[in-house]
C-alpha cells in the first residue's frame, strides 16, 4: 500500500501557511489490511480509518458517483485498484486535489500547483457539479484567500451558475448551509463569500431577504467593520442582517437554523437599528430606551447587551452607541435589594425599580 498526504494540508503547505488537519489517502489497500495495522474504521460502510496513534484520517482511495439529487445518493467505490488520480479527480478544486507521497514527491495531475501560483480557484472536473455544497465551499475559499489575491476562474463561475439554474441549491439542507456560512463569517475576508454568492445569484435562493442591493451593501459594510474586530459569529451574522426589518431577519435566521445566540442577536440588532433610524440627530426618549433595555433583557444578559452595542458601532446608527452605553451603565446600578429594604413589595417593587431606572436613564441622556 502507498500513503499520500492530500487536500488542504498539501495546499496550505505549498502556500507556506500553517497546516491544521492532515488527511491521507491510501492506495492499494483493503479495509482488512488497514484494521490489521491497528487503524479504526470510522463508519461501518465508509472506507475512512483513524490512525491508532495520531488519530489522523486515512481514507482508502475511492471514486464517488452521484445517484440522486442534492446531497444524498452518493455511491462510493473503493477497492485496491482505485488509483490516486481517480481519487483526486472526484475532488472540488484543483488546489485541493494535489497529493504528496511520503518521500515528498508532489502528485498533481490537475495542475493544482500552477493554479496555486496563479492564484486561481478552478474546479477539477465536471464531477464538481455533483455536490452543490461546493458552490459554498468555493465562495468560502475565495473569502479565505482573497487577501492573497485569489479569484474564481470564469469557467468555474459559469459551471456554478449552471448548477444554480438547474435548482441544485434547493437540495441543500439548512444545517450544511449554516455550517458553511458560519465558517465563512470567520474567514479572512468574509464579505467576499457573500459577494460571490450574490454575483452567482445564489443569495436569491439561500438568503433572499439580503439579495436587495441596498440591504446587501449595508449588511456587507457592517460585516466588514465587525470582522476587523475580535467578534463572535453572532455579531458577524447580526451585522450581515442589520439592514433588514426585524421580522425578516428573525424568519431568515430561523429558516437557516442558525443557533439561538445568532438569531437573538440579529433580532435585537434589527429591532434596535430600525427603532434608532427614527432619531437621526435627535435625542432618544428615555421611556423608549427603557423599553428597549427590557426587550434586550439588559438586566439578566449584560454581556449580550455589550455585544449588541459593539455591533451597533458598525451600523449607520453608531452615533447612538455612546449615549446608550451611558444610560445602560447608569440604569444597571439600580439595586432591587436596596428598594426591597426600603419596604417595596410585589407590584410596587416593580414600579419602584422601573421609576428609578427611568430617572437614571433620563439623567444619563440629558445634554
Ligand atoms: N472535498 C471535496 N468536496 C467537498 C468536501 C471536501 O472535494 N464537498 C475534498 C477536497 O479535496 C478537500 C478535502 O476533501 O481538500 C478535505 O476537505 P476539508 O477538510 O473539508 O477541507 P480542506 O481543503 O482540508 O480545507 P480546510 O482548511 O477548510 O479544512
Amino acid at each position: 500500500m502507498e500513503i499520500y498526504l492530500v487536500g488542504g494540508a498539501v495546499r496550505d503547505g505549498r502556500l507556506g501557511i500553517p497546516v491544521k488537519d492532515r488527511d491521507w489517502v491510501v492506495v492499494g489497500a483493503t479495509p482488512e489490511a488497514m484494521k490489521q495495522k491497528g487503524f479504526r474504521q470510522v463508519g461501518a460502510n465508509f472506507p475512512v480509518f483513524l490512525h491508532p496513534k495520531t488519530g489522523e484520517e486515512y481514507a482508502l482511495a475511492r471514486t464517488e458517483r452521484k445517484q440522486g439529487r442534492g446531497y444524498h445518493g452518493f455511491t462510493v467505490y473503493s477497492a485496491p485498484d482505485v488509483t490516486l488520480e481517480e481519487d483526486l479527480k472526484r475532488r472540488d478544486l484543483t488546489i485541493n486535489a494535489m497529493a504528496e507521497h511520503e518521500d515528498g514527491t508532489l502528485v498533481d495531475p490537475f495542475n493544482g500547483l500552477a493554479d496555486l501560483e496563479q492564484k486561481t480557484l478552478r474546479h477539477v472536473s465536471e464531477a464538481f457539479a455533483e455536490d452543490p455544497l461546493r458552490i459554498l465551499r468555493t465562495a468560502r475559499f475565495a473569502a479565505r484567500f482573497h487577501p492573497l489575491g485569489f479569484t474564481i476562474c470564469a469557467d468555474t463561475m459559469a459551471l456554478m451558475r449552471e448548477m444554480i439554474s438547474s435548482g441544485e441549491l434547493e437540495h441543500l439542507v439548512p444545517e450544511r448551509v449554516w455550517q458553511e456560512v458560519q465558517r465563512a463569517l470567520h474567514e479572512k475576508s468574509p464579505t467576499v463569500f457573500f459577494k460571490v454568492l450574490h454575483d452567482l445569484g445564489a443569495l436569491d435562493i439561500l438568503m433572499p431577504e439580503l439579495a436587495n442591493t441596498e440591504r446587501f451593501e449595508a449588511g456587507l459594510q457592517a460585516l466588514q467593520c465587525i470582522s476587523t474586530q475580535d467578534s463572535t459569529t453572532a455579531q458577524r451574522f447580526a451585522a450581515l442582517l442589520s439592514a433588514l426589518p426585524e421580522p425578516e431577519a428573525s424568519a431568515r435566521a430561523t429558516a437557516m437554523k442558525s443557533p439561538n445566540d445568532c438569531r437573538d442577536l440579529a433580532r435585537l440588532l434589527c429591532l434596535l437599528t430600525g427603532w434608532l433610524s427614527q432619531y437621526n440627530g435627535a435625542d432618544l426618549p428615555p421611556e423608549n430606551v427603557l423599553d428597549m433595555f427590557d426587550q434586550a433583557d439588559l438586566w439578566r444578559r449584560p454581556e449580550r447587551f455589550e455585544l449588541l452595542l459593539a455591533t451597533l458601532t458598525c451600523t449607520p446608527q453608531q452615533q447612538h452607541v455612546q449615549p446608550l452605553k451611558l444610560a445602560a451603565e447608569s440604569a444597571q446600578g439600580v439595586s432591587p435589594q436596596a428598594l426591597l429594604k426600603q419596604g417595596f413589595k410585589g407590584k410596587e417593587l416593580g414600579n419602584a425599580i422601573r421609576n428609578e431606572r427611568l430617572a437614571r436613564i433620563t439623567q444619563a441622556l440629558a445634554p
